[in-house]
């Protein structure tokens, strides 16, 4: 199937595909067990013509990648929820050639520190009609979030998502960046079918009826040239646990508890990276600007009570919306107006008000 695609991203696509070792037990198991339903040790070890001492290191072995694997005696070993494994065939299939012409790679990952730190040792292309690169994986054994946040990745669970973007701007004009991937997040996440309700919370976390969906870490590093390169990392929750949810120290939710149906995970990664693309170039000759409107039209925190959190300072204010170079504006109580970028707070919607 990859063979049939033309062009450099086909190649692409064969040299950056990592799985699990597809000859070795785990593998074999998983491709049973990611329907969902109960299988016993002797009807896995039937199937794959092993022993059942055999199926039972495979499972221990699996249990390594952090999937939560039932075993319930009588019925056997499932993955509560099943699971959809990437796959960047499916991924390009539904990816419009528009968006895979401008992409210099597509690496889908099985495990890996960090999709972003993965594609910061990646060398600036010099191809400017590609300048974007995108990378996938099943699991992140260092996934971070902003602020020196962990990011939990389970495996063959959520979306842990990065687009380098390689371009010729100046750090401050990259000042908005952030508010417009949370707008093609959003518009991603309609396109898949989801439901409205998702908002955006400035900077750039995205909410579902006030519970955090996904969040976005961009990193930036001056290459070269006058080349910046860009890396947003994008972490979706598509399914956690109760036991993940709790251990979260925020209220969260998943896509699965959305939906109450397994997410198509190739089918949302290239909803994401075909947004992504079609933002970016937009944003990419008109800054912000165009953006604003549908911007604060996802953000309920406009014209409510906010506390904002800076340098160990906290200022309580009336959120009046964000700047043409996506700062914060707040109104306190004396009416003085205050300017924030994103880099340098952190912001609490105030609940009485949002209420
Ligand atoms: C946040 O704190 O809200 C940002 C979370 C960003 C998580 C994503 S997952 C893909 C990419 N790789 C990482 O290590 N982090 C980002």
């Amino acid at each position: 199937m990859v063979g049939e695609k033309s062009g450099s991203i086909a190649k692409q696509l064969i040299r950056s595909e990592l799985q699990m070792e597809k000859d070795k037990t785990p593998h074999k198991i998983l491709q049973i067990l990611k329907d969902g339903h109960f299988h016993s040790g002797e009807q896995l070890g039937h199937t794959l013509n092993m022993t059942r001492s055999a199926i039972w290191k495979g499972i221990k072995q699996l249990s390594k990648y952090g999937l939560d694997i039932q075993s319930i005696s009588g019925r056997g070993y499932r993955i509560d929820g099943g699971l959809n494994l990437l796959n960047s065939v499916e991924i390009s299939k539904h990816l419009p050639k528009q968006q895979e012409n401008q992409l210099a790679g597509l690496a889908v990952l099985d495990q890996v520190s960090s999709t972003n730190d993965y594609l910061s040792k990646l060398p600036i292309t010099e191809n400017l009609s590609q300048p974007f690169y995108a990378a996938l994986c099943e699991q992140q054994t260092a996934g971070r979030g902003r602020r020196g946040r962990d990011w939990l990745s389970p495996y063959g669970h959520n979306i842990y998502l990065s687009l380098r973007w390689d371009c010729q701007k100046d750090p401050f004009e990259l000042s908005g960046l952030s508010l417009v991937i949370g707008i093609a997040i959003i518009r991603a996440l309609k396109a898949y079918g989801i439901p409205d309700g998702a908002q955006l919370k400035w900077p750039n976390d995205i909410l579902y009826k006030g519970k955090k969906l996904a969040g976005v870490l961009i990193e930036m590093t001056a290459e070269a040239h006058n080349k910046t390169a860009i890396i947003i990392g994008v972490g979706i929750n598509t399914f956690l646990s109760d036991l993940q949810l709790k251990d979260i120290n925020q209220p969260c939710t998943t896509l699965y508890d959305i939906l109450l149906n397994q997410i198509n995970r190739n089918r949302l990664s290239a909803l994401l990276i075909n947004e992504m693309i079609a933002i970016l170039n937009v944003f990419d000759k008109d800054g912000l600007t165009p953006f604003l409107p549908e911007w604060e039209s996802y953000a309920p925190s406009i014209g409510s009570l906010v506390t904002v959190l800076h340098k160990n300072n906290s200022i309580v204010g009336t959120m009046k919306g964000i700047t043409e170079q996506g700062e914060l504006i707040l109104e306190d109580a004396q009416q003085n107006t205050h300017k924030f970028v994103s880099a340098e707070v952190s912001l609490n919607i105030n609940k009485e008000a949002v209420n």
